[in-house]
């Protein structure tokens, strides 16, 4: 029915920051709130999905018909897009951690009256990239850019070197006002063209995004 154009797909949507370990009681993170994800997820069950939402460390309620798998780290939440593969669409609003400790300590570190500890860092996946070329690649690859200046100029780059279907950029500076914030403002991105959203409702966004997510998946336009 035109109420649940989502029905019979399944959308696998990224939320929140991920939590890189230092050693026991200390680690290395991103600011994100959550919220714009779990909106996305709740507006796709909404729309009748199946969703699985794999979450970092947040303090928000699952929403409403959404399956949800809380991971800490990258290498976390690549494991969990991995397993809830295969997906009609992917909607990746995570703010993942670009890198994290080369070597997790097993106790934790002594301030010691000397130096600070040098933090040593590698390389997390990107895990937007990685499911961009996955056999198992979502129909519908949606990537979300947090951008503090020239938001459309560095969304079409990472359209591009992500190779997604999508980017939904977002101004995350001072006057964005998009972090931990509950309005956004955002631009669509595809290879055909762009699409911006007045400031609304990081609900509201939800439910527009899933709209052209469901016209994406060619489900029958709402009457
Ligand atoms: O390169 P940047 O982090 O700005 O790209 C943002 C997009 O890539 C978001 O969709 C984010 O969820 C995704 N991403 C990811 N894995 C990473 C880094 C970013 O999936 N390691």
């Amino acid at each position: 029915p035109a109420h649940r154009p989502l029905y019979g797909k399944h959308v696998l949507v990224t939320a929140g920051p991920t939590r890189e370990a230092i050693d026991p009681v200390r680690y290395l993170s991103n600011r994100s709130s959550g919220k714009q994800g779990f909106a996305i997820a709740a507006a796709a069950a909404a729309a009748g999905a199946r969703v699985t939402l794999v979450a970092g460390p947040v303090a928000l309620p699952t929403p409403l018909g959404v399956g949800r798998i809380d991971v800490e780290s990258a290498e976390d939440m690549q494991a969990a897009v991995r397993r809830a593969l295969p997906a009609d669409a992917a909607v990746m609003v995570a703010a993942v951690a670009d890198w994290r400790a080369k070597t997790i300590e097993h106790e934790k570190i002594k301030k010691h009256s000397s130096a600070p500890p040098a933090l040593i860092l590698e390389e997390n996946p990107d895990i937007l990239a990685w499911l961009a070329t996955h056999p198992d690649r979502p129909g519908l690859l949606v990537g979300f850019a947090a951008e503090t200046e020239n938001v459309l100029d560095n969304a079409k780059s990472k359209l591009q070197r992500k190779r997604a279907d999508w980017i939904v950029a977002n101004d995350v500076s001072e006057s964005g006002g998009a972090m931990d914030g509950d309005d956004n403002a955002v631009v669509i991105v595809a290879a055909d063209g762009v699409e911006r959203l007045d400031r609304m409702p990081k609900h509201q966004v939800g439910r527009e995004l899933v709209a052209r997510i469901a016209q994406a998946l060619g489900a029958p336009a709402e009457v």
